[in-house]
């Protein structure tokens, strides 16, 4: 299929449109590269400089496709609460661009990355689809505006989408051909290998007092190459089945920031020196995803969100920077 990766230059845009490639499909990027890179971009395939706000030049470049896969968001959850005005245009008005543009171009497919920032505060877990979609964050609520614009989209112009809900998301390539790094990470597996590497003194563990084993959050990390893996599938389910779906994808295992930060010291040698302090406001004691949905619809399941190789495939590339 002929499909544009919107969002393509980025950390997992960059996996996503590796996998497409990998399969036979014709790839194009599209990409303002705010923080996209274009290191994160492959000679096989086509690159548009362009922006989700800039509707004429949006619709020029869809034409033709057969597929968009949109990934194209601001994503800090701590920022779209002080600045919920970038989240609304960037994240909604460019989503609304992105749809009105598939409508003239005659695209009939779109995966859309979502997040298990809709869910909110779990209130159990592992979270399913059923689970109420209260989010916390703006940034949680302009994702899950954009999963009810697909919803009418579909019903009113037959656009079939995948909004894939992602947890955290990790690591990187298994095969080592992706090796851009986040400016100013937040998430806290990148934020271990910049202390790894020294590009950072410490890693500030927020909490040790949580209802965890260790007291430290629990969460369901994915590895991007999972993740991509799933866009792939998706966009073969809703082309097929000329069906839209909803699905959460995460690894179905909780790994503690302890036990990462301790995996990481084993694995990368290094001391990675760890202070512990308040708890992050938000922060839910434990969250992990039910997949099952995954797996029925797609038969998709994690393959390689084992804690060993996020750590292994992140320090790959974070090792360089020493
Ligand atoms: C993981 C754990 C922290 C940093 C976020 C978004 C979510 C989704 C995925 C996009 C928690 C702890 C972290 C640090 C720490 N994003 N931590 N020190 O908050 O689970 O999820 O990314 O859609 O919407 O909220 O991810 O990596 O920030 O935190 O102790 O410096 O690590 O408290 O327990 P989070 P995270």
């Amino acid at each position: 299929m002929k499909i544009l990766i919107i969002g393509g230059a980025g950390y997992i845009g960059s996996h996503v449109a590796r996998e497409f490639l990998d399969r036979g499909h014709s790839v194009t990027v599209f990409d303002n590269l705010s923080s996209g890179l274009r290191g994160n971009l492959f000679p096989e395939a086509g690159f548009i400089h362009g922006d989700i706000l800039d509707y004429t030049g949006l619709s020029r470049a869809s034409a033709g496709f057969d597929a968009v896969v949109h990934l194209a968001a601001f994503k800090a959850v701590g920022e779209s609460m002080v600045k919920p005005e970038k989240y609304s245009v960037n994240n909604i008005n460019g989503t609304v661009n992105i749809l009105n543009a598939a409508v003239e171009g005659g695209i009939k497919n779109i995966v859309f990355s979502s997040s298990a920032a809709v869910f909110g505060q779990p209130e159990y877990i592992p979270v399913d689809e059923k689970h109420p979609a209260n989010p916390e964050s703006y940034y949680g609520f302009t994702k899950l505006e954009i999963e009810r614009f697909l919803g009418w989209y579909d019903k009113l112009k037959g656009i079939r989408f995948a909004a894939l809900r992602y947890f955290n998301a990790a690591g990187y390539d298994i095969k080592g051909r992706i090796k851009g790094l986040e400016t100013n990470p937040a998430n806290l597996i990148p934020v271990i290998m910049e202390a790894a590497c020294g590009m950072r003194e410490t890693v500030q563990i927020f909490g040790s007092d949580y209802d965890t084993p260790d007291g430290t959050g629990v969460r369901d990390y994915v590895h991007v190459s999972d993740l991509a893996i799933a866009h792939a599938m998706a966009l073969e389910y809703t082309s097929k089945n000329d069906k839209s779906i909803t699905v959460n994808l995460g690894s179905e295992t909780g790994i503690s920031v302890l036990e990462i930060v301790e995996a990481a010291r084993r694995i990368t040698g290094k001391p990675i020196p760890a202070t512990i302090v308040g708890r992050r406001a938000g922060d839910p004691a434990k969250l992990t995803a039910s997949s099952k949905l995954a797996h029925e619809l797609l038969n998709w399941t994690a393959k390689y969100s084992d804690l060993d190789t996020l750590i292994k495939t992140s320090w790959e590339v974070y090792k360089n920077q020493q």
